[in-house]
């Protein structure tokens, strides 16, 4: 029973509550055209990447580590940071792990089952990403053990009794593995992000799908198996979603079919991994090739200068590739160097930085396909668990802020795109 003298708060109450239901209403129609437009999808014509009409070349950085610290509310706001720091240095594009597969806060349980408060992490990065004009190249399983990996698939398939080897490169080749990843792949695809409320198939944010992080299939040299799972894994996603860019991960060695080329890899083992940069990135649904940069694990013992010199043939090599060979950019898609060496001091890293930013800059200038680079690996402070002997924290090293900004700064001028968004504010006063 309402009292009387409440009756008259009623209809008032009755239109507020009409009226929030309208505000809700339209704000949920406004936000989804709002995330719906304005952002044209990332595609690729010849060697260049282009979006909007014109060229793109990208600088930007990895963060592998963000859906993992958006599923913690405590936590999720190193996400948002992050983004807000690369974008205020002009970066464009950031690569991130798309896959947790069995252990700690797994997006992938056990094969087909996921874990939907991690899904709702993946949407949330997606979504801020989006608010800070960042686009995403989303990896999609790891070759190494962090995160699962292909192990872990090997492990599900034994667990299930349905695995053919114990090698981890049955990854690869076994039928029963072969279609767990599809069902992943499907899973992530078709996923209805539940704060955007669009699929990542169709979501401009994503700037690419990554298939594997650096594979390796050392138990067939020829390099075979690894070529015939990437045919038919890039068909199995582009039936899914022709709209996103499509790259294999690789770390960009020559094997067998290069026998030219087999002098540019670091040493005699890379040839024997059952990779081949060319071969592998020639696929037909591939749209553009990635390279990684380490010469200090790649390499027993080499001084600085040394080092030095191999990078710059080293991405020579592989842009010479994405011209003659497959007209298609090359990404250089993680790039580091390391503290831990005997010599290590920190001007150096602002050599070897600037060395990599000089020959992507000249190539950009030049339309050639050296399509950019991310570096490996920035993160925020209190993050200390998640440091690597290449890590960066963008505020704590004033030099590696300012050559950073620099390059997204003439990278931006080459492509017309300087009074675009936040160059426009950090690039204003540089020429
Ligand atoms: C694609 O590239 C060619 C050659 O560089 C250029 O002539 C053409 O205008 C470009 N097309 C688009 C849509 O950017
Ligand atoms: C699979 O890889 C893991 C990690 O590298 C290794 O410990 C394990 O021995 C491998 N399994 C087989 C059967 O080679
Ligand atoms: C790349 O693929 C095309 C056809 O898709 C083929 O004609 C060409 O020979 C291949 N190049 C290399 C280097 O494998
Ligand atoms: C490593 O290289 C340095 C000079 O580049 C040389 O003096 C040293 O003997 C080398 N060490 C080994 C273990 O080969």
């Amino acid at each position: 029973m309402i009292p009387a003298r409440n009756r008259a708060v009623l209809p008032i109450l009755g239109f507020v509550i009409c009226a929030a239901f309208i505000y809700l209403s339209f704000r949920d129609l406004w936000l989804t055209h709002k995330w719906r437009t304005e952002l044209g999808f990332v595609k690729r014509n010849g060697t260049q990447f282009v979006v909007d009409g014109k060229p793109l070349y990208v600088n930007g950085w990895n963060s592998y580590w963000f859906m993992d610290h958006a599923v913690n509310e405590h936590s999720r706001y190193l996400v948002s940071d992050m983004l807000e720091a690369g974008s205020k240095m002009g970066l464009t594009v950031c690569r991130t792990w798309a896959f947790n597969d069995g252990g700690y806060n797994a997006l992938q349980i056990s094969p087909g089952r996921f874990d939907e408060r991690v899904f709702k992490a993946l949407d949330h990065v997606i979504a801020e990403a989006r608010k800070h004009e960042v686009r995403l190249l989303l990896s999609l399983v790891n070759n190494l053990q962090a995160y699962g990996g292909k192990e872990q698939y090997v492990k599900w398939a034994w667990q299930e009794g349905v695995g053919l080897s114990s090698s981890n490169d049955s990854f690869f080749f076994d039928p029963s593995i072969r279609k767990y990843f599809k069902n992943y792949l499907t899973a992530l695809l078709t996923r209805k992000n539940s704060v955007t409320g669009i699929e990542y198939r169709n979501d401009p944010t994503i700037f690419a799908w990554e298939l594997i992080n650096e594979p390796r299939c050392t138990s067939d040299v020829s390099g075979d198996i690894l070529q015939e799972w990437i045919e038919e894994m890039t068909g199995f996603v582009k039936s899914i979603d022709d709209k996103h860019l499509l790259t294999v991960g690789l770390e960009g060695f020559y094997g067998p079919k290069s026998p030219k080329r087999l002098t540019v890899n670091p040493e005699q083992w890379p040839s024997e991994l059952g990779t081949d940069f060319v071969r592998n990135s020639n696929s037909s649904h591939i749209d553009f090739a990635s390279v990684h940069i380490y010469p200090d694990h790649w390499f027993k013992n080499q001084s600085f200068e040394e080092k030095l010199k191999f990078v710059v043939k080293w991405m020579q090599s592989h842009i010479e590739d994405g011209m003659k060979e497959l007209n298609k950019p090359v990404l250089f898609t993680e790039f580091g160097l390391s503290n831990l060496n005997k010599d290590f001091e920190l001007p150096q890293r602002e050599r070897f930085y600037r060395t990599i930013f000089d020959v992507v800059y000249k190539s950009a200038k030049r339309k050639k396909p050296g399509a950019g680079t991310l570096v490996w690996q920035l993160f925020m402070e209190g993050m200390e668990g998640f440091h690597d002997e290449f890590g960066i924290v963008p505020h704590k090293d004033d030099t590696m802020y300012r050559l950073m900004i620099e390059q997204s700064c003439r990278l931006g001028r080459v492509t017309g795109r300087r009074n675009e968004h936040h160059l426009k504010k950090i690039c204003s006063h540089r020429d």
